[in-house]
């Protein structure tokens, strides 16, 4: 785990500028050998810093931190009602929010850091400190579970539009939950839900993007995947998490009001697989194969297997572009 006084140091270097080992311990308080050990333990976990001769250290692929400050001043005075939260590090923002739940309505948390981050169906989720976005948003809901089977579709939706809008277009969506560019996993949405069959009840919106992911992250992760960087070249975090956090208030009241409905031809003009044939790993290990017809009232994916519609519901079952 990085202490948080690596996280001062790296805040101070993020502006990309060299920093002398003198400026960086009076920073923090503490001697330069204690920086340069901080500043060793940071670049285990993934960062890469210069050291330049007689001058000092300069993070390399630098990019501003996540900064409440900014991201508030970006969704403005009349911007959505939802709380910001900044951690430099944490287990999980979504194991957080479950944590304190139900009091968690409208309140955003990010991570610079994750040390457990969680993805679906039991998986890690790998992040780097400075080129990911991961944040939960908890929102309550007056119906159930059942109500919120499309959700997840609905949350893609919102971040497919914050995308575009903040200057990173194409972004398509992979059902049930995945963010995609060209085939490669651009992020991905993990929503857990709490409370009453027939509601209330609290969802826990969790969601990470690889916004700037060096080649060695890149490599650690077992399935294709591309970031911000390379769609669009550099994207501010900040402006981008404030154009996701309003995108997905608007979406998330309508979801209340209208349900997936609302979302749903939205939905299947953004999905990477529509129309086209897949292979479908079902919960006992089988695959089938169809072509996707398109999404249901209820989020579920329907697929057509020689003439015979088959719905699929979340969870546990995974779905591949057919190599035939
Ligand atoms: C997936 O498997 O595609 C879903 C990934 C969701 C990852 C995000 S990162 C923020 C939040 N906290 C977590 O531990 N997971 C989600």
């Amino acid at each position: 785990m990085l202490p948080s006084l690596a996280f001062t140091l790296l805040r101070r270097l993020s502006d990309g500028e060299v920093h002398s080992g003198e400026a960086l311990a009076a920073t923090i308080g503490m001697t330069r050998s204690r920086v340069s050990q901080l500043l060793k333990q940071a670049e285990a976990s993934g960062l890469t810093l210069e050291r330049v001769r007689g001058r000092g250290y300069r993070l390399v692929d630098s990019t501003p931190f996540l900064d409440r400050d900014a991201i508030v001043r970006e969704l403005g005075p009349r911007g959505p009602k939802v709380t910001v939260e900044i951690a430099d590090a944490i287990d999980s923002t979504s194991s957080e929010l479950l944590r304190r739940a139900p009091r968690v309505h409208r309140h955003l948390l990010a991570a610079e850091w994750q040390t457990a981050g969680r993805g679906r169906r039991g998986r890690a989720w790998t992040a780097v400190v400075g080129g990911s976005l991961t944040f939960s948003l908890g929102w309550r809901f007056e119906r159930g579970a059942g109500f919120l089977a499309g959700l997840s579709l609905a949350v893609g939706v919102a971040i497919a539009r914050a995308l575009e809008a903040a200057g990173c277009p194409g972004v398509l969506l992979k059902w049930p939950n995945d963010l995609v560019h060209r085939n490669r996993k651009l992020g991905g949405i993990l929503i857990e839900i709490s409370g009453d069959a027939l509601g209330p009840s609290l969802a826990v919106i969790g969601v990470g993007l690889n916004v700037r992911l060096p080649e060695i992250a890149r490599r650690a992760i077992a399935q294709p995947v591309t970031d911000c960087a390379a769609i669009a070249g550099a994207i501010d975090r900040n402006l981008l998490l404030a154009r996701i956090a309003a995108e997905l208030a608007t979406t998330l009241e309508g979801y209340e009001r209208e349900g997936f409905g609302a979302f749903r031809a939205e939905w299947q003009r953004r999905h990477a697989l529509q129309g086209q044939p897949v292979d479908v790993t079902l919960p006992d290990g089988s695959v089938v194969h169809g072509s996707v017809v398109g999404a249901d009232a209820d989020g579920a994916l329907v697929v057509d297997r020689d003439g015979r519609r088959m719905r699929l519901v979340g969870g546990e079952v995974s779905l591949r572009r057919a190599k035939r």
